[in-house]
């Protein structure tokens, strides 16, 4: 149920997700924000009494104790103080759970990507980024989230594995992590590592939720479309993540392809059982 805000020409989605944060499946409502609505970001103020208009973002303030939020983006370099103010700003209107960001870049010279790029994984690109989740955090006064992103290419330049990157990331910047395990799945696949090696290398106390999704197996590859329920192997690997990580907040991404609500609600069901037969 993907709801949309309009800024000029383009949209800020609200995404609809199944989730099982409670004891019943719930809706979470997360707000994706896309790099060509950055430099939006400065009119929320009118896009909330817009969207109050329309009665979009009212249930969320409504609800803000009991409804489980996330802001979920993209933040990029350079840091773009009017980005960070609008996200300190929306943050405290909506008062989010999770504030979360991909561990990845997606712009050079002034011009965005459109994807989720990976970074080397050299000591360089490690101080840089703990540098700015640092400012981050300072700015927003919250904890980030960061999310391990699916990948299809690797730097020679690399002196570490992904998960070593990450689990010094989180060490060093004070932040958390969100383990997408589907994406550890997909870029295991891709670059031949051991999926196990990876949740193994993370630390058990930074892991604050889980995200499951599906995938497009090309034989040769796997691309991360999140259009198809998860499958086996992923499954497989979520309750690997369980055993090590114990009982974690899991979303279920659903974003191309939606089925009827129902279809992903089942799909979180699914999580919820698996969840209950590792941990009972
Ligand atoms: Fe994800």
């Amino acid at each position: 149920m993907p709801l949309s805000l309009y800024a000029g020409k383009k949209t800020l989605r609200l995404d609809g997700a199944a989730d099982v944060l409670f004891g019943e499946p719930a809706l979470v409502l997360r707000l994706h924000v896309h790099p060509p609505l950055y430099r939006k970001l400065e009119r929320l103020p009118a896009l909330f009494q817009q969207s109050d208009r329309l009665g979009v973002l009212h249930p969320l303030e409504a609800r803000a104790d009991e409804l489980l939020q996330a802001i979920h983006g993209l933040l990029v370099d350079p840091l773009d103080e009017r980005l960070l103010r609008g996200l300190r700003e929306l943050a405290g209107r909506v008062e989010p759970a999770y504030v979360s960001d991909h561990l990845c870049w997606g712009r050079h010279g002034g011009r965005y990507a459109h994807d989720l790029l990976p970074l080397p994984y050299t000591e360089e690109a490690l101080a840089h980024v703990v540098s700015r989740v640092r400012r981050v955090q300072d700015a927003l006064g919250r904890q980030l989230l960061l999310e391990n992103v699916s990948s299809y290419l690797a730097y020679t330049s690399s002196t570490m594995t992904e998960w070593e990157f990450l689990a010094r990331i989180a060490e060093e910047a004070d932040c958390g992590i969100l383990l997408d395990v589907n994406n550890v799945y997909v870029s295991a696949r891709n670059h031949a590592f051991d999926p196990d090696a990876y949740l193994a290398g993370i630390p058990v106390d930074r892991v604050g939720q889980f995200h499951l999704a599906g995938h497009s197996d090309q034989g040769t590859h796997v691309l991360d479309t999140h259009d198809a329920p998860v499958v086996a192997a992923v499954w497989e690997l979520y309750r690997s993540a369980l055993r090590r990580f114990g009982r974690v907040p899991a979303l279920i991404e659903w974003d191309d392809h939606i089925p009827e609500l129902e279809r992903v609600v089942e799909e979180s069901r699914r999580a919820r059982e698996v969840e209950t037969e590792v941990l009972g």
